[in-house]
């Protein structure tokens, strides 16, 4: 293992020490939902207990902070994905909602008749459905770039569906399925060769390892303060400052006009105009304790762990009989998918959880590439900065206890 601290990270995470049917709980799904360290939970729980107001609205003291609180906390995200300026940080929901701000403000102002939107055969559903809608909505066409057997996308395939039709390359920047690290810069090239816009969805990319989106050439990026060990109900996207000038607003109502009249309104500058109504605010402010928490530690750092990890894993796991590893190419990257012969991965999921260990089984919402792999489900495991051998120990016997039952 790296020289992780990983026993004095652990004592960080009060949830790691409950027990799950009465075993200590060895949780292996932080790519759906990573854990809270404590200083998240304390900084949410401390905003409601001593700093709540609402924002941008009130002249008093108390709202005054509680507004440059969720403004640093916008500057932390900036400095998390190294943006240019933290005008350029939207805070939404989640990464699926900040994916359908694209689609529909700048998708909806630019795709037209014709048009095409690239897309990959790695997506997740919040990487695809909104732009399928937007496409259909709209007279156009949504090209998916295929992969190879071993879980990588194949670029010559995705180059040879660019043409002067595509408008927009939408790309995960890692697959929550499959681990797939895409070679986002190279995407990044094809992209600015056509002058056309790359959106990368950065869910389970930004709590693994460093991003910055200027080196990477991303012009829209999109992430979950719950995957990055902040709370649930606040995510961000990235947009180039540019292309948010031009974008429309699209929810509309408080907080993101300059004028209203029954006639007609006009809207805030970015970010504002895309903030319609109270945000999560004490979300953001503990998605920043997250920030700070994530970057103490060291991405680069959390990024070493969580290859150590998975080299592990993919080693234990190698040794279960019956037991196929589904390829995430070369670069993967925390998460690890399989099958186990003759046993649906519900019950493998099942027999984890009766002993305490928690993966997620099913399509990931990912359906498609659950297609092209020719499976309907996987078992998936997934780590986080918090993750130890021993948790993997505690996998590969629940796997075997599962043989036992199931042959
Ligand atoms: N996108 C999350 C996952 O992969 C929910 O599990």
């Amino acid at each position: 293992m790296s020289a992780f601290d990983t026993a004095r990270l652990r004592a960080d995470f009060p949830i790691l020490r409950t027990q799950m049917r009465g075993k200590p709980l060895v949780y292996l799904d932080t790519a759906a939902s990573a854990q809270k360290p404590q200083v998240v939970i304390e900084a949410v729980s401390n905003f409601y207990r001593h700093e709540n107001a609402n924002i941008h609205r009130g002249l008093y003291e108390l709202s005054e902070q509680a507004s440059l609180r969720y403004e640093a906390a916008r500057e932390k995200v900036r400095e998390l994905l190294g943006a240019a300026d933290a005008r350029e940080i939207i805070f939404t929901r989640n990464t699926t909602e900040a994916i359908n701000l694209v689609a529909w403000s700048w998708g909806r102002s630019n795709i037209g008749p014709g048009d095409e939107v690239l897309i990959t055969a790695l997506e997740h559903h919040a990487n695809l459905v909104p732009w399928q809608q937007l496409c259909a909505e709209r007279g156009a066409r949504l090209r998916v770039a295929p992969i190879s057997d071993d879980g990588e996308l194949e670029l010559d395939g995705c180059e040879s569906l660019l043409g002067r039709q595509t408008k927009l390359i939408a790309a995960a920047h890692v697959s929550n399925a499959i681990g797939t690290r895409l070679p986002v810069k190279k995407l990044a090239g094809l992209a600015q060769a056509r002058g056309i816009p790359l959106l990368l969805d950065g869910a389970q990319a930004a709590p693994r390892f460093p991003v910055n989106v200027r080196e990477l050439g991303a012009d829209f990026y999109a992430v979950s303060g719950h995957k990055l060990y902040g709370p649930t109900g606040i995510g961000a996207l990235y947009a180039r400052a540019e292309l948010l000038e031009s974008m429309p607003p699209w929810q509309t109502g408080g907080g993101m006009i300059e004028q209203v009249s029954f006639e007609r309104s006009s809207f805030a500058p970015a970010p504002v105009r895309f903030e319609a109504g109270t945000p999560d605010i004490a979300g953001a402010v503990g998605l920043a304790a997250a920030v700070d928490y994530l970057r103490g530690v060291g991405l680069a750092r959390i990024e070493q762990h969580e290859a150590a990890l998975l080299a592990e894993a993919v080693l234990r796991l190698g040794e279960i009989p019956g037991l196929r590893i589904i390829a995430g190419g070369e670069q993967q990257t925390g998460v690890l998918s399989f099958v186990l012969d003759g046993v649906h991965p519900h019950d493998v999921g099942a027999v984890l959880d009766a002993e305490g260990v928690a993966i997620r089984a099913g399509h990931h919402c990912a359906q498609p590439l659950m297609k092209r792999l020719g499976v309907t489900a996987t078992a998936r495991v997934s780590f986080g900065l918090y993750n130890t051998s021993e948790d993997i120990e505690r996998l590969a016997a629940a796997l075997r206890r599962c043989i036992e039952i199931f042959r």
